[in-house]
């Protein structure tokens, strides 16, 4: 059975102190749904946020992961050095990665391998432009950096895969996928699943959405049926904004 999971992303956001201010916070709010819970700090504070969050349901994961075991990769960051502090989930092909960092499929491809290798769960990101959903090239786009990214994998690999689907145009921008929008591709990525594999497979698949995810929208985007939870970027860095958000299913 596939998990409601919200998964708090924190980009290059929060020195030590406010890494721990944070994580105090978020130690006073309540849990009142199933999901899975987990916060992605800045590499720096991996340690230090995996120490003070052990002994709670909050699960300590990381943003990025270089694909090498080690060597001459100058600042970068092997997936033994992740597990070696105590995080077993990596957020791989977030949008601003693949922006910025021009973190093509062929590259994902070889980050997602290794971080399966070693171990460790993927939350692995995609979503179309502006442009390619104007176009209505959407569903498309949407299935090429699946495909080229995942399909390669046995069906058995998968389960170690949580998808996120984020639409670029909602990302920090405040503009948010209606919710059967992302239930219309929630539901499209299922049945390219199933296509690809079989419907059992397609059904254990946690399926994420993020794009501007607030307290507000929250339940109504978690209630579609396709939608197993959010990846939260702005709204994650208040903990009562995410625990409105965690408790929303
Ligand atoms: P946002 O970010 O919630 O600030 O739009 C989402 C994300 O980048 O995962």
């Amino acid at each position: 059975m596939r998990k409601n999971i919200v998964a708090g992303n924190w980009k290059m956001n929060n020195d030590l102190a406010q890494t721990n201010a944070l994580i105090a916070d978020l130690k006073n709010q309540e849990q009142t749904s199933n999901a899975e819970v987990m916060v992605a700090p800045t590499f720096t504070n991996l340690h230090q946020s995996f120490n003070a969050l052990k002994d709670s349901k909050v699960e300590v994961i990381a943003q990025n992961m270089h694909f090498a075991e080690n060597g001459a990769y100058t600042g970068e960051v092997s997936a033994s050095m992740l597990k070696s502090v105590g995080v077993e989930t990596v957020i791989l092909g977030h949008s601003e990665r693949r922006a910025y960092f021009n973190e093509t499929d062929e590259l994902l491809t070889k980050k997602v391998d290794a971080a399966l290798a070693n171990n460790i769960r993927v939350i692995f990101c995609f979503g179309e432009e502006l442009a390619d959903r104007k176009s209505n090239n959407h569903e498309t786009v949407v299935k090429s950096q699946i495909t080229n990214a995942l399909f390669h994998l046995e069906a058995s690999a998968l389960q170690n895969i949580v998808l996120a689907y984020e639409p670029v145009w909602a990302i920090g921008t405040g503009e948010t996928a209606s919710p059967e929008q992302a239930q219309d591709m929630h539901k499209y990525i299922r049945q390219t699943l199933a296509n690809k594999y079989d419907e059992k497979t397609a059904n254990g698949i946690s399926i994420l959405y993020g794009g501007s995810v607030k307290p507000t929208n929250a339940k109504e985007i978690f209630s579609k049926p396709d939608v197993d939870g959010g990846l939260i970027g702005g709204a994650a860095l208040k903990a009562e904004d995410f625990y409105a958000i965690v408790n929303a299913f």
